[in-house]
């Protein structure tokens, strides 16, 4: 059976920067209040032009060219995302086609803040059945969008950003070791965006009530987080056996620096073995792990060799955990130029429109 490593590794933020002092312009809230209730100081917000498929393209490419993978060997791509481009087509459609993915399957996968979590398990297990040789999972959020800048519960939570890992197939143990995913439907509604969906399409009422935006109930979700994290965290070690101290790193998700001091005293491991940087991009959803292990590798913090589990939380309500041997990208064959695949995949898109509006004015001839 092959294993499934973590080969390459990308990820994007919007340059433009809001910090708390810059919220507190817009709601009733400090720099010192946040910092001190949620370890966050600021996060990044996606320009106008910028979507979610923006984002990911971006963290995509850059993951590619780290494991020295060409966009047309993909099978599969998996985009998961709390704040999707569409309702339909997939957000990992859109990306497939900018990035020039010609014979890669592409669909979204929707269990928001633990997404990515999920995302990379299925990547994994279609890596291990032996059906799929290269994946990519891309969490992307632009969750701005979906934030009311009136409602200080949550407006001070999230930021937009973007990170993508590709596993690969290798016949050398290591990679993806095991993973734990759980869901409770029951606190469906402590954390959603009410409207906009098939039970409540748009109308007028439900735009004057603000229900396309987050709504949460934050002590519940808080209480939720605390209680499952760091029982996610051991149940996913011990399907293989392994406990904390074989463990060199957490990568949690980063929604409150409260809750991830809270799943540290729960394991009984010091903090320094968490990776975080909640400060610096609030919560980022389903980019939020890759963020913070892609930081960490540039860090050099996580090696290869190391045991890191990640562990994240959300809406559904959702939570799960995964442990990984870390190893990194497989011995190059011949290097990769992945800017010749992103014009190739621009002029592939075009012409495939082009031909598929001659295509329907002939068809309509023929009528
Ligand atoms: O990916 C999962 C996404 N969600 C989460 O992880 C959220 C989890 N929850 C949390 O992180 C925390 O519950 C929050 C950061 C959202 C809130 O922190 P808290 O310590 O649970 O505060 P609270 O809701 O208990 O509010 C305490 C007080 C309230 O005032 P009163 O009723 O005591 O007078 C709030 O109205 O703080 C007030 N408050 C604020 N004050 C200043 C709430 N938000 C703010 C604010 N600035 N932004």
């Amino acid at each position: 059976m092959p294993f499934a490593h973590i080969t390459g590794w990308g990820m994007y933020v919007p340059e433009p920067v809001l910090t708390n002092d810059d919220i507190a312009k817009l709601v009733e809230t400090s720099d010192e209040w946040i910092r001190e209730r949620t370890g966050i100081r600021e996060r990044h917000i996606a320009r106008e032009t910028e979507f979610p498929s923006t984002l990911g393209v971006e963290a995509a490419i850059r993951a590619l060219k780290v494991a020295n993978l060409a966009p047309t060997e993909l099978d599969l791509i998996i985009c998961t995302s709390s704040s999707p481009e569409y309702i339909f087509p997939a957000t990992a459609c859109i990306i497939q086609d900018q990035i020039g993915a010609t014979k890669a399957g592409a669909f979204d996968l929707q269990a928001a803040c633990t997404g990515f979590v999920y995302a990379l398990n299925m990547g994994a297990q279609a890596i291990r059945s032996g059906s799929m040789k290269n994946v990519l999972v891309i969490g992307t959020e632009v969750l701005s969008r979906f934030v009311n800048w009136k409602d200080r519960n949550t407006c001070i939570l999230f930021g937009d950003g973007a990170g993508a890992f590709v596993l690969q197939a290798s016949d050398q143990p290591g990679g993806v070791m095991s993973a734990v995913m759980h869901s409770d439907g029951s606190g469906a509604d402590s954390l959603s965006v009410p409207a906009g969906g098939a039970h409540s399409p748009a109308t007028e009422a439900t735009i004057r009530e603000g229900k396309h935006f987050i709504q949460m109930d934050g002590k519940e979700v808080f209480r939720f987080a605390t209680r499952v994290m760091g029982r996610a965290v051991t149940e996913s070690l011990e399907q293989i056996q392994l406990t904390t101290n074989d463990v060199q790193w957490i990568v949690p998700h980063q929604a409150n620096y409260r809750i991830i001091e809270s799943a540290a005293k729960h394991l009984k491991m010091p903090l320094d073995k968490f990776v975080i940087n909640v400060d610096r991009y609030g919560n980022t959803s389903t980019a939020s792990i890759p963020l913070a292990t892609i930081e960490a590798l540039q860090k050099s913090q996580i090696k290869p060799n190391d045991k890191v589990v990640f562990v994240a939380f959300g809406g559904g309500l959702t939570w799960g955990a995964m442990v990984v041997e870390w190893t990194g990208p497989l011995p190059a064959k011949k290097q990769v130029h992945l800017r010749q695949y992103r014009l190739f995949a621009r002029l592939r898109s075009f012409i495939r429109r082009i031909f598929r509006h001659i295509e329907g004015f002939l068809s309509r001839k023929e009528v």
